[in-house]
């Protein structure tokens, strides 16, 4: 592991650093239970627990530990071996060794409990986000749940209503509003380099045929990290599954829930072939799962509509042999960015065809990652692990609203049910609530607005 970083430097290089507290656009009401940790201390740290340290709350957890001012009290899971993976992973970073918590599916909110914990990030299979967030929320915790699409719009309401009720914050852990790429564009955009926006498109274009097969999932052999959550969600359900790596930058780009807001979707899906034919080739003609029929259609396309007259496009493409893309696109009066081929065009370019982003990308090199490459780029996903958590444990840490608040995660979070409820009405449009009950007219951005990590 690399040698921690050093904040104060960082405080000091930022274009914007020393931002206050009174700056930073307060969204809901904040901190009825101000943990005792802030009060009037300089050297004030930020005590995040960690709830499922699979996979991804394995980065989470090491995206922790690179930061001098967080501590990790305690962290959850029922497999009690990857308890031992993290807390190992905890001291080795130098750090005092957490507490765990694997009794049972229910000993997190022992955890939650605890006094001395301020912030929590969940890492389980999507279907105990909900739980798990109310449950947090209620103990007075700034909550960070992993990404996933919601089960129906009732939970998102419930986040919402929850942690307005509580005064805790919510902050959908996005790692992708974090890549390079994305944050110089949003650099462009607001600089107004594109124009006037019309038109935007992303997606979750990834082949995890190998995340849903691998063992201990539907097919293969029983393993130790079983995907089988995952796999169930395919086999039922049909609609955009995994939408905010794709919208995660893109909404903050439109400025959704800050001026902006989405009206209404439709989604369509393809025909549902890819998960059967990799079942066959692998196991056989002849393996019992060899017939199931498939929920999920092998594309989702979903089209939005906004308040202010743009489009965006989502796509769902996980079963189908494919390189991966979240097939990002940002278009204006004045040119476009493309992701797939690093490419740009702007108006009054010769020779009229696709020029390569890398120039761009340097000259509008958002702060946060300049700041960043100078320091070492550390953490999984390409450094964007260590770049949400870190934001998520400064709110922490100051008390002060996350930069992807509540209203941003359920946005997020709702495409798939409305995106399942259209494609079961054949493609019908259906209304997007508006979660911010209208606040989102006045609402300042809140993301990205400067280079301090
Ligand atoms: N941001 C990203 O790039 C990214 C990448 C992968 C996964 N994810 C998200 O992270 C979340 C977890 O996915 P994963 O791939 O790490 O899954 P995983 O199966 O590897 O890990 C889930 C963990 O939760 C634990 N768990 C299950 N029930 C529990 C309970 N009641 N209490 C405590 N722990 C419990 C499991 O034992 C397991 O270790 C999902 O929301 C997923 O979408 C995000």
């Amino acid at each position: 592991m690399g040698s921690k970083i050093n904040r104060k430097e960082f405080l000091k290089k930022g274009t914007l650093a020393g931002l206050g507290a009174s700056m930073i656009p307060s969204n809901i009401a904040l901190g009825k239970k101000a943990p005792a940790f802030i009060q009037g201390k300089d050297d004030r740290k930020a005590r995040i627990a960690v709830i499922g340290v699979g996979s991804q709350g394995g980065n989470i957890v090491q995206g922790l530990t690179f930061q001098d001012d967080v501590i990790i009290p305690a962290v959850c899971d029922i497999n009690p071996e990857r308890v031992a993976h993290v807390q190992k992973m905890v001291v080795d970073a130098g750090g005092a060794e957490p507490t765990g918590y694997s009794n049972g599916p229910k000993d997190y909110i022992n955890l939650l409990e605890r006094d001395d914990i301020d912030g929590v990030a969940i890492a389980t299979p999507w279907e105990l986000h909900t739980e798990m967030t109310l449950a947090a929320l209620k103990h007075g915790k700034y909550c960070a749940p992993e990404v996933r699409g919601a089960f129906s719009l009732q939970e998102c309401w419930d986040i919402v209503r929850t942690s307005e009720e509580t005064g805790m914050p919510v902050m959908l852990l996005e790692n992708h509003n974090y890549y390079r790429s994305e944050l110089a564009v949003l650099n462009m955009v607001r600089q107004g380099i594109f124009g006037e926006l019309i038109h935007g498109q992303c997606g979750y274009q990834h082949d995890i045929r190998y995340v849903k097969f691998r063992p201990g999932a539907e097919f293969g052999e029983k393993g130790e990290r079983a995907a089988r959550w995952r796999t169930n969600h395919s086999l039922h359900r049909n609609g955009d599954l995994y939408p905010t790596h794709g919208l995660g930058p893109i909404a903050t780009i439109f400025d959704i829930n800050h001026g902006n807001r989405f009206v209404s979707l439709t989604s369509t899906a393809t025909k549902s072939r890819g998960l059967q034919a990799y079942v066959r080739e692998h196991g056989g003609k002849d393996h019992p799962n060899a017939d199931i029929q498939w929920g999920l259609g092998d594309i989702v396309t979903t089209v939005l509509k906004t308040a202010r007259g743009e489009t965006i496009v989502i796509n769902h493409d996980v079963n189908l042999p494919r390189p991966y893309s979240n097939m990002g696109r940002v278009q204006g009066t004045k040119g476009l960015w493309m992701e797939d081929n690093n490419s740009i065009y702007l108006d009054g370019m010769t020779p009229k065809q696709w020029h390569s982003f890398d120039p761009y990308r340097e000259q509008y090199e958002h702060p946060l990652w300049k700041n960043f490459l100078e320091a070492g780029v550390r953490g999984g996903h390409g450094g964007a692990d260590y770049l949400k958590t870190r934001a998520f444990a400064q709110a922490v840490k100051r008390q002060v609203p996350t930069p992807i608040d509540v209203y941003d995660s359920v946005m997020m979070l709702a495409v798939t049910p409305l995106s399942e409820q259209s494609i079961a009405r054949g493609s019908a449009p259906v209304d997007f609530p508006d979660f911010t009950d209208g606040k989102w007219v006045n609402k300042k951005p809140s993301f990205g607005l400067d280079g301090d990590f």
